[in-house]
């Protein structure tokens, strides 16, 4: 479904724009001439079976991986190239960790750093990637903690900490580099399921609180119905189809969301 995923209404140009990408891995074509876009401020959600291509998404815009054909662009940059003399050429070290500041992600593993405490995990990338002094980054890191409800906790170790508080802590830190798109990956998968409520709960404080765009993997559906404006069912690498989530959920077009729908509920 060429031009898909859009969130339906566009507000300025897109943030996000995956143009006919093709990924394989060997003999394996995991995204298939994939068209989508993501403009600024919209939510929008990533379903479909395990396989299908969800991460690998994700990982495109890491620049984890590269695409084997297509282009991808954030905020109107290339992300896998640069222009040079009026030319498209592969872009250089510099220019993928500039757009790649405008992207940050939370994972299903949090990954914090173990010898940190809390508000050292939030300010460390602020001080030594943005170059923000330390008051600076203290200020904006004790803000993110509120939003995430850790402020009693901002002295302590990951270690002392739940799953959902260390997961909280990942996403203060994410968005403490301010990235325009926040991309996120089954980020409650990893939890015990008593600590899931608590980090939807936070996520949908930051959907509804911050100007954030999110790209979001779950496989939670009534968070996905919560923030989204627009759901993109996924299935071998193709959108099948993309709504708002009133309609994807109540009536969707497919046979195969309807399938996926079932086997999820
Ligand atoms: N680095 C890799 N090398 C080879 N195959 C890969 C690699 N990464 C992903 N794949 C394959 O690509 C396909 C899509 O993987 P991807 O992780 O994007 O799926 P997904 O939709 O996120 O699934 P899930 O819901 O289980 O997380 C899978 O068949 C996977 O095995
Ligand atoms: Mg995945």
């Amino acid at each position: 479904m060429p031009g898909a995923g859009d969130g339906r209404r566009e507000d300025g140009p897109e943030l996000i724009r995956f143009q006919d990408v093709t990924k394989r891995f060997g003999e394996l074509t995991v995204l298939d001439d994939l068209c989508f876009s993501v403009y600024p401020r919209k939510h929008v959600t990533l379903i479909g079976p395990s396989g299908s291509g969800k991460t690998t998404i994700l990982r495109l815009l890491m620049t984890l991986v590269k695409p084997d054909e297509g282009t991808i662009t954030v905020d109107g940059e290339h992300l896998t190239h640069e222009e040079r003399h009026g030319k498209l050429v592969p872009a250089g070290e510099k220019h993928v960790r500039e757009v790649r500041k405008k992207i940050g992600m939370v994972f299903q593993q949090f990954n914090l750093f173990p010898n940190m405490k809390v508000l050292r995990n939030v300010t460390e990338a602020p001080v030594h990637v943005l170059g923000l002094s330390k008051d600076e980054a203290e200020a904006r890191a004790r803000d993110l903690i509120e939003l995430v409800g850790l402020t009693e906790h901002i002295d302590k170790y990951p270690t002392q900490l739940s799953g959902g508080q260390q997961q909280r802590v990942a996403i203060a830190r994410a968005l403490a580099m301010r990235p325009k798109v926040l991309l996120l990956d089954e980020v409650t998968s990893a939890l015990d399921p008593e600590l899931v409520a608590g980090v939807l709960d936070v996520l949908r404080d930051v959907a509804h609180s911050t100007e954030i765009t999110m790209l979001c993997v779950t496989h939670e559906m009534s968070f996905a119905r919560d923030i989204s404006d627009c759901v993109m069912m996924f299935d071998k690498g193709r959108i099948v189809e993309a709504a708002p989530p009133e309609q994807l959920f109540g009536d969707p077009r497919h046979q195969r969301t309807r399938d996926f729908l079932r086997s999820v509920q």
